[in-house]
């Protein structure tokens, strides 16, 4: 099932969406920043949607049964991995869902560790529950965990929680199953209880293997997981997620958890959910195939366009994280003000020089927007 993604045409004019990607900068500007996706709807959700709002089924939600078994099925079909529908909690959104986990774990005036490069609200997240963050970068070339580095800080700072980004936006890096492993052996060893957001999970590009972390042996006893359909049918104004636990020690996580949130989640949200989870597979296919090819594109114009800008190409997600350290000045605000074009400033990640661009649009928006870059900086 090829998806749709949006035109030139469709970002101007009365076509251009009204969501925060689209509203936030001047009519003019093509948005390459917020992580939506501009496809049209999967047909099963577009249809689920359309059927509520054709009933005028537009109440609070109700999540049991339905999200549980819809994770359960999409989990084993994907990953191979045994989810007990019981077992899926509904939350708003996976910020209010890691937010409240890091509560549950008593996690106020505690440190809480984290690995910039990344998703920037970590860092708020964090001083939400009046943690204090604990950085533990990512090593580089290839990006992945420096597990030595979380041995000695998990030892030194004995924070509430590690905050695992699987995959990581913005670097798109797929955990390998190994480093899941280890860190879960380091998590067993210093007593440090481990919260995965693994919201970009379902969006593992073809060659890539996602390993859910609660399928890593031991992992259940000290993770709990943090999901949610949003990105990768773009449902996030819906709002539905889901925390999920493995073990009763997750499950007693879970329990602490506030009770109101499961009924604050988006009725439309927990419908779209349910209906891209059980019938969006083939859909996801042609959107992963899509993402890859547009991965190509993205290599192929920069080879062109921008020689010096450098990038690891993603093993998930639509984000491209780009080295932009070679160019002269503020690159990020040249592409702006010049080229009209927006990009989100790497050091909002924790990853000063880098720019990341998102690629989840279409063939025609992509080009324009980094041919408009590369005169940007003529
Ligand atoms: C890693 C990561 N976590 C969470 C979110 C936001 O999820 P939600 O809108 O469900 O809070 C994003 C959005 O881009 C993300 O990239």
């Amino acid at each position: 099932m090829e998806p749709v993604f949006l035109t030139l045409a469709d970002t101007v004019g009365a076509a251009r969406r009204r969501s925060a990607k689209w509203a936030a900068d001047d009519p003019d500007v093509l948005p390459l920043t917020v992580a939506e996706l501009d496809v049209a709807l999967a047909p099963p959700v577009a249809d689920a949607l359309a059927a509520a709002v054709a009933a005028s089924d537009t109440g609070y939600s109700w999540a049991v049964p339905g999200l549980g078994r819809a994770w359960a099925g999409f989990a084993a079909r994907r990953w191979g991995w045994a989810v007990d529908p019981a077992a899926v909690t509904a939350v708003p959104d996976v910020e209010v869902g890691v937010v409240e986990v890091l509560r549950a774990l008593g996690a106020r005036g505690r440190p809480v560790a984290f690995s910039p490069p990344v998703y920037p609200p970590f860092w708020a997240w964090v001083a939400v529950v009046g943690a204090v963050a604990c950085e533990v970068p990512l090593a580089r070339d290839p990006w992945r965990l420096d597990l030595a580095a979380l041995d000695r800080a998990f030892a030194e700072h004995r924070p509430a929680a590690y905050l695992l980004c699987s995959p990581q936006n913005p670097v798109g890096r797929v955990h390998e199953a190994a480093e899941l492993a280890e860190l879960v052996a380091l998590a067993g060893r210093h007593g440090v209880p481990l919260v995965v957001d693994e919201i970009h999970s379902p969006l593992t590009l073809p060659g890539a293997v996602h390993t859910p972390l609660l399928t890593v042996p031991g992992a259940a006893d000290v993770a709990v997981s943090v999901l949610s359909a949003s990105k990768a049918f773009n449902l996030s104004g819906l709002t539905c997620a889901a925390v999920v636990s493995g073990s009763p020690a997750g499950r007693a996580v879970v329990d602490r958890l506030p009770p109101d949130l499961t009924s604050r989640t988006g009725h439309l949200g927990v419908l779209a959910s349910v209906a891209a989870l059980e019938h969006g597979d083939a859909w996801l296919d042609g959107l992963l195939a899509a993402l890859a090819a547009r991965f190509d594109q993205l290599g192929d114009l920069l080879a062109r366009h921008l020689p010096e800008v450098g990038w690891t190409r993603p093993e998930a997600t639509y984000l491209a994280w780009l080295d932009v350290s070679a160019l002269p000045g503020d690159p990020v605000e040249a592409f702006l003000r010049r080229g009209r074009v927006a990009l989100q400033d790497g050091a909002r990640f924790g990853g000063p020089g880098f720019a990341r661009l998102n690629a989840g649009t279409g063939p025609d928006v992509l080009a324009e927007a980094v041919a408009r870059m590369a005169a940007a900086l003529r």
